[in-house]
């Protein structure tokens, strides 16, 4: 099904995967793709055509035919047809609607297939909630990154600072994240769950180069 090598990294948000995954990705020339930013795009594309998001033929329909394009730069910039949406999928608002959008079965499977055609033609780092369950699920290195609830919504916190994004507080952060979590790990689709050979990364008290090179070593161990 897959050639090239592949990294799956999991977990819920904020954990620090997508930061991570760019690193070892650049460390072996491999692609990165961030499945996270897929359903954002969806969950986006459905906002601005007003869909009811609970209408899922309609919103399946926009993941069928989601004209969303990939272009490498720092940050990674991303492309809905001629909208470059790279800040709108950091939204509230898009953050709030993604874990319903994600929870509809036939966006997962629109999604998943087009993640698999990006791994079957790439050395890969893949980050998201089901690479290592359900989209790549042969991948020789999987890992399932945590850290606490608090930690999580600090650094989103800050990375919305950083990147310019209204923000909300610190406390309110974690319960909206603390909510998408609970989202994501109870769907019936693929939920957000630790697969059974995936070795699980605490980064609560690890630095960003601490963790990237226990990656790396995991890499180089294959
Ligand atoms: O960056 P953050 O951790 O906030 O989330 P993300 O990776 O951008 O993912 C946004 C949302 O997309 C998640 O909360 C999930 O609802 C959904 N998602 C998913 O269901 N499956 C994936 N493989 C990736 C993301
Ligand atoms: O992709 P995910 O939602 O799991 O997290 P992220 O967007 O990569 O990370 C959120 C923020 O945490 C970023 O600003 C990172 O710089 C920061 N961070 C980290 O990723 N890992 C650490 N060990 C410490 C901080």
């Amino acid at each position: 099904m897959t050639k090239g090598f592949q990294v799956a990294i999991d977990g819920p948000a904020s954990a620090g995967k997508s930061t991570v995954a760019k690193l070892v990705a650049q460390k072996f020339g491999y692609i990165y793709c961030d499945t996270g930013a897929m359903y954002r795009a969806v969950t986006l594309a459905a906002l601005q055509q007003k869909i009811d998001l609970n209408d899922q033929v309609k919103v399946a329909a926009i993941a069928e035919n989601l004209p969303l394009r990939f272009e490498t730069g720092d940050p990674q910039q991303v492309w809905l047809g001629d909208q470059n949406v790279t800040q709108l999928i950091r939204t509230n608002e898009v953050a709030q609607n993604v874990s319903t959008v994600a929870a509809i079965p036939a966006v997962r499977q629109a999604m998943v297939k087009m993640q698999r055609e990006i791994a079957s033609q790439n050395n890969i780092v893949m980050d998201g909630r089901d690479i290592g369950t359900t989209v790549l699920p042969q991948a020789p290195v999987k890992i399932f990154m945590v850290a606490s609830a608090h930690e999580r919504a600090r650094r989103r916190y800050l990375d919305n600072q950083a990147r310019g994004i209204a923000t909300q507080s610190i406390e309110e952060l974690q319960k909206a994240i603390e909510l998408r979590d609970q989202k994501d790990s109870t769907r019936k689709v693929s939920p957000l769950v630790q697969a059974a050979d995936a070795i699980r990364l605490d980064t609560t008290a690890l630095t960003i180069d601490e963790v990237v090179n226990e990656i790396i070593k995991k890499v180089k161990d294959n």
